[in-house]
C-alpha cells in the first residue's frame, strides 16, 4: 500500500453509483461553520431526492442451531435468567430493544440436514439426533412452534429456511402447510394437535442454504439445484401464494462457480421466486495480512458484489424478456475468519464460532451499513450473521449478556435509520490499496424521514491516524438541531469488551456541530464509525 495521496486524489462516489458530483454546488458560498481546517471532504445531501424507500428488513438477523445460538443462547431452561418457556428474558430484551425486524431461522448449514418434524410436538417424544452439520448433538427441545412464539416476545417475524439438501421439495411444502394453513390438512391440523391453533403466516422463506458449497449437505450441480427449488417454490406456492422466496445464489465471491452458479440456478427458477440471495464474511487475514487499512476498505467489495450479482439477475431477466425483477436477499454477512472450521465434537450446545470482536471489526461492519443502504433499491432483506453467541453481537454465560464492539453500529442503523435511501454525492480524500486502487478515506451514507423530520448521516472514517472535517451541503431541508451525535472510536484497533470490562469499546458522544447551516462541517474522530441525525425543517 502506498502512502495516503490527500489532495491529489479525490474520490467521487454516489448512492446511485454514480461516479460524477455537481461540482459548482460544492464550491463556493459560505466557509464551513465552526471548521478550523478547510475539509477535504464534501457531501451534498438533498433529502427531498430520495434514491430509495428503505426496507427495514435490510437489517435483519440469523439464528442458527449451531454452537450456543439456541441452547444457552436464547433457550436455556436451566439458566437463572429463564423464564417458564426458558427463553432468556435478558437476551430477549436485548433483542426487542434493538428492534430486529426480522431473523432467519433455523439455519445455515443445519437447515440441511434437519428434518423438522423432529422438532415439533411434545418435548419428551423429540428425538435426539446428531446434527451432521456441525457434528453437534442435537435434542430437538428448541423448534418451530418455540421459535415462532419466541419471535412474538422478541417482536420480530421469521425468514424460515427449508432443508434442500437432504430434505424434498414435499416437505419444504409440508412445512409451509404445517406454518401458513389454517386447517383441515394433515400438516395444518398437525399444528393445531399441537396446541397452536393460529396459523403463523410467514412470508418469508430461503430455498436452501448455500448449495453451491461441497460442505453443504446435498450440494448438487447449479441446475439440479435450480429445478429442485423450482419445484419446492411451486409446491409452496400452491399452499400460499403470498410466500416471498429467496433462492440460494453463490456463497461468496471466491467461489470457482461465482456467478455462473447464479446464472444457471436463475435460468431455471426466475419466474418462480423473487430474490437470490448473497453471503459474505470478511477475513482480515486471508483477505488482507492483517492490514488494517486494507480491511477497513473490504465492504466496498460488499458494493461489488451486490452490483454483480444484480447484473447477473437482470441479464438473465433480459434474456427471458420478463419485466420482472429480482430481489437480493444478503441473508448472512458479518466478519469472520478467528474461529473458521467449527466441529461440535458430538457435544450438546458446543462453544463453536465464538468471535471476539474488535474496534476495527465494528468499523467494518459500519462500512456494511453503509454499503447496504446505498443499494437498498436490489437489497430487500439482510441478515448480520449471527445474533447471539455464534459470530455475534450478543454473547451470554449463565447471568449476563454482553455487547460486543459490532453491536454498536448494526444497533444505530436499526434505532436512526429509516424512511427513504437519501442520494449523496461524496467527495473524499483517498489512499491506495493494493488490489483496489483508490480507496475514500471517508465513507457517508443516509437516510431521510419525512415523518420525523430526521435525516440520519452515518460516516466511517478509515483514517486511522487523523480526525476528518466533512463539510456538508444540504439541498432542501437545513438542519434546525442535531438530535444524535455518536461514535464508536478508541486508541486500540484490537481493543474488545468482555464480561469484566463491557464497555471498553462502546457508542460515545460526539460533540455536535456548533453551527448549522445550508453548508456546515462535521468532524469525525480518526478511525471511526459515527451517526448524526439531524431534525430539518
Ligand atoms: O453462519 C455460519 C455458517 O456460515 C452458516 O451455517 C453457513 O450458511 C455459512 O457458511
Amino acid at each position: 500500500m502506498t502512502a495516503m495521496n490527500r489532495r491529489d486524489f479525490l474520490s467521487r462516489t454516489s448512492a446511485a453509483g454514480v461516479a460524477s458530483i455537481a461540482g459548482s454546488a460544492l464550491s463556493g458560498g459560505n466557509r464551513a461553520l465552526g471548521a478550523t481546517d478547510p475539509a477535504e471532504a464534501r457531501v451534498l445531501i438533498d433529502p427531498a431526492h430520495p434514491w430509495a424507500t428503505l426496507d427495514r428488513n435490510v437489517f435483519g438477523s440469523f439464528l442458527e442451531h449451531l454452537g450456543r445460538a439456541i441452547y444457552e443462547g436464547i433457550y436455556d431452561p436451566g439458566s437463572p435468567e429463564a423464564g417458564p418457556d426458558g427463553f432468556r428474558k435478558d437476551v430477549l430484551g436485548e433483542i426487542q430493544g434493538l428492534s430486529v425486524p426480522i431473523i432467519r431461522y433455523p439455519g445455515g448449514n443445519f437447515v440441511s440436514g434437519y428434518n423438522w418434524l423432529d422438532g415439533v410436538g411434545p418435548k419428551k417424544d423429540r428425538p435426539t439426533v446428531l446434527d451432521r452439520a456441525w457434528n453437534t448433538i442435537e435434542t430437538n427441545q428448541f423448534g418451530t412452534d418455540e421459535f415462532m412464539a419466541w419471535c412474538k416476545k422478541a417482536q420480530t417475524t421469521p425468514l424460515m429456511a427449508v432443508n434442500l439438501g437432504a430434505g424434498t421439495a414435499k416437505k419444504a411444502g409440508d412445512l409451509v402447510e404445517y406454518c401458513n394453513l389454517a386447517k383441515g390438512t394433515k400438516w395444518s391440523d398437525l399444528r393445531r394437535k399441537y396446541g397452536r391453533e393460529e396459523p403463523y403466516g410467514v412470508k418469508h422463506w430461503c430455498l436452501g442454504n448455500e448449495m453451491d458449497g461441497p460442505w453443504q449437505i446435498g450440494h448438487s450441480t447449479a441446475i439440479e439445484y435450480g429445478l429442485n427449488a423450482a419445484d419446492a417454490a411451486r409446491q409452496m406456492r400452491s399452499v400460499d401464494p403470498s410466500l416471498f422466496l429467496i433462492v440460494c445464489g453463490s456463497s461468496n465471491p471466491f467461489m470457482p462457480t461465482y456467478l455462473q452458479w447464479d446464472r444457471e440456478v436463475l435460468e431455471q427458477c426466475y419466474q418462480v421466486v423473487d430474490a437470490i440471495s448473497l453471503h459474505r464474511y470478511f477475513n482480515n487475514t486471508t483477505e488482507t495480512d492483517g492490514d488494517s487499512r486494507h480491511y477497513l476498505a473490504l465492504n466496498l467489495t460488499m458494493d461489488r458484489q451486490i452490483e454483480e450479482v444484480a447484473a447477473v439477475c437482470d441479464m438473465v431477466r433480459g434474456r427471458l424478456r420478463t419485466n420482472k425483477q429480482l430481489h437480493l436477499s444478503f441473508d448472512e454477512w458479518n466478519v469472520w475468519y478467528r474461529t473458521r472450521g467449527g466441529n461440535g465434537q458430538k457435544q450438546m450446545a458446543p462453544h463453536l464460532l465464538e468471535e471476539v470482536y474488535n474496534l476495527e471489526d465494528a468499523l467494518l461492519v459500519g462500512g456494511c451499513v453503509n454499503t447496504l443502504l446505498r443499494h437498498s433499491d436490489r437489497v430487500r432483506i439482510a441478515c448480520l450473521a449471527q445474533l447471539v453467541n455464534v459470530i455475534a453481537p450478543l454473547m451470554t454465560n449463565r447471568k449476563s449478556v454482553l455487547r460486543q464492539t459490532i453491536y454498536y453500529p448494526y444497533a444505530w442503523a436499526l434505532k436512526h435509520c429509516r424512511g427513504k435511501v437519501v442520494n449523496l454525492y461524496v467527495e473524499s480524500p483517498t489512499y491506495e490499496v493494493e488490489g483496489m486502487g483508490q480507496v475514500p478515506l471517508l465513507d457517508v451514507a443516509a437516510t431521510s424521514d419525512a415523518e420525523s423530520n430526521e435525516t440520519t448521516v452515518l460516516v466511517l472514517n478509515r483514517d486511522l491516524d487523523k480526525s476528518q472535517q466533512l463539510e456538508i451541503t444540504w439541498r432542501g431541508g437545513v438542519p434546525k438541531r442535531v438530535k444524535v451525535s455518536q461514535t464508536i472510536t478508541g486508541p486500540d484497533l484490537k481493543a474488545s469488551n468482555t464480561f469484566a470490562d463491557p464497555n471498553k469499546v462502546a457508542s460515545e458522544r460526539l460533540d455536535a456541530p456548533n453551527t448549522l447551516g445550508a453548508r456546515m462541517t462535521i468532524e469525525v474522530p480518526a478511525k471511526s464509525y459515527s451517526v448524526f441525525v439531524f431534525e430539518t425543517a
